[in-house]
């Protein structure tokens, strides 16, 4: 792939100002849009996501979802799309205000007025992705861009699934760190992903920290799908309860016991107060509806496959077991002894 330096021109029309930003799938450049006269960004796709087989479906969901999401005004928005051979090109509005990553990195949790801005318009924007049957999939905060006045636009399609685009839709694909229990074990992104993936960031600019971390990527794979989270307050006693509810609910395993929807969410945030007097929220924890968990046990992220946690019923077979096998060799000693 070409890197673009300033002064660079992109199909006559766009004049390369400077690098905005690199993800997995692409790179980010500012430039001015010769004819219009207004900055733009320009999504530069990555070499092998061009050569990928599903790369036009990727490259194609997400021009398509940002044009359908256009009436919306917290995503970013979509001024043209080029595809030259090798060369795949979105131009977006030009946010320039950083991301919620650089925030957390920056200023560690947030007040309730910062959750309230944010996530509020947050659900709106995913509501609207969810009522085109849109679901984003890779919500987390370096997908979350900021306007220099602090108003969120998501950001980042690129592995969202649409219908009539099947290629990819099944497939445990994410950032970790965010994945939902669900789509971790191979299970299709729902809206209910969605929720999930919004809690762990909501939990993040809350607390400072995201609930589940670890150095290795499948280590954090098993923690969302065993591990309890900290409940928020434990760890940011200004959290009020009444948003620890929320988090809490957003994050269940099981996606039956989240919220139904992002307008719940939305309505939820609005009613919140800084003290209130809400009973703590009970966290199920299990994953009780599930029924097609994979046989294999086995979930695949990246290229590798890795063992699944045991559930809590297997644990229990091998404790009991590992305890009957240590009983019977107590007794063998005892008889050779005697
Ligand atoms: N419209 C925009 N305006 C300003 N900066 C942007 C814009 N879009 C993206 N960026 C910057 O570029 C980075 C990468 O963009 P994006 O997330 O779209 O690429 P990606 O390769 O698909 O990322 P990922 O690694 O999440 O798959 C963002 O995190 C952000 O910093
Ligand atoms: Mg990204």
């Amino acid at each position: 792939m070409t890197k673009y330096e300033a002064g660079d021109m992109i199909d006559g029309r766009y004049e390369i100002i400077k690098g905005l930003g690199k993800g997995g799938m692409a790179t980010v450049y500012k430039a001015l849009d010769l004819i219009t006269k207004t900055f733009v960004a320009i999504k530069v796709m990555a070499p092998d996501i061009v050569v990928k087989e599903a790369g036009q479906e990727r490259f194609d969901v997400e021009k398509e979802s940002f044009a359908k999401l256009w009436d919306n005004q917290y995503t970013v928005k979509l001024f043209d799309v080029l595809q030259h051979g090798a060369e795949w090109f979105i131009v977006l509005e030009c946010v320039e205000g950083g991301t919620l990553k650089d925030k957390i990195k920056d200023y560690g949790a947030m007040t309730l007025t910062e959750i309230k801005n944010y996530f509020i318009p947050l659900c709106d924007a995913l509501q609207s992705a969810h009522n085109l049957q849109i679901v984003h999939r890779d919500i987390k905060p370096d997908n979350i861009l900021l306007t220099p006045a602090g108003v969120v636009k998501l950001g980042d399609f690129g592995i969202s699934i649409m219908p009539g685009y099947e290629s990819e839709a099944e497939k445990a694909i994410g950032t970790p760190r965010y994945m939902a229990p669900e789509v971790l074990m191979k299970m299709r992104a729902t809206p209910k992903s969605d929720i999930y993936s919004l809690g762990i960031v909501l939990y993040e600019c809350a607390v400072g920290v995201a609930p589940f971390i670890a150095q290795d990527q499948h280590m954090i794979a098993k923690k969302h799908i065993v591990e309890k989270p900290t409940p928020p307050r434990q760890i940011n006693s200004s959290v009020s309860q009444g948003l620890e509810n929320i988090i809490l609910k957003m994050i269940e395993k099981d996606p039956e016991y989240r919220f139904k929807n992002m307008n719940e969410i939305k309505i939820a945030l609005t009613n919140l107060k800084s003290n209130d007097n809400s009973k703590p929220y009970f966290y199920q924890s299990r994953l009780n509806n599930w029924t097609n968990i994979p046989s294999n046990n086995k979930v695949k992220i990246g290229n590798t496959y890795e063992n699944l946690p045991l559930t809590s019923k297997t644990k229990f077979t091998a404790i009991f077991s590992i305890l009957f096998l240590a009983l019977i060799l107590v007794f063998v000693v005892v008889l050779l002894v005697l």
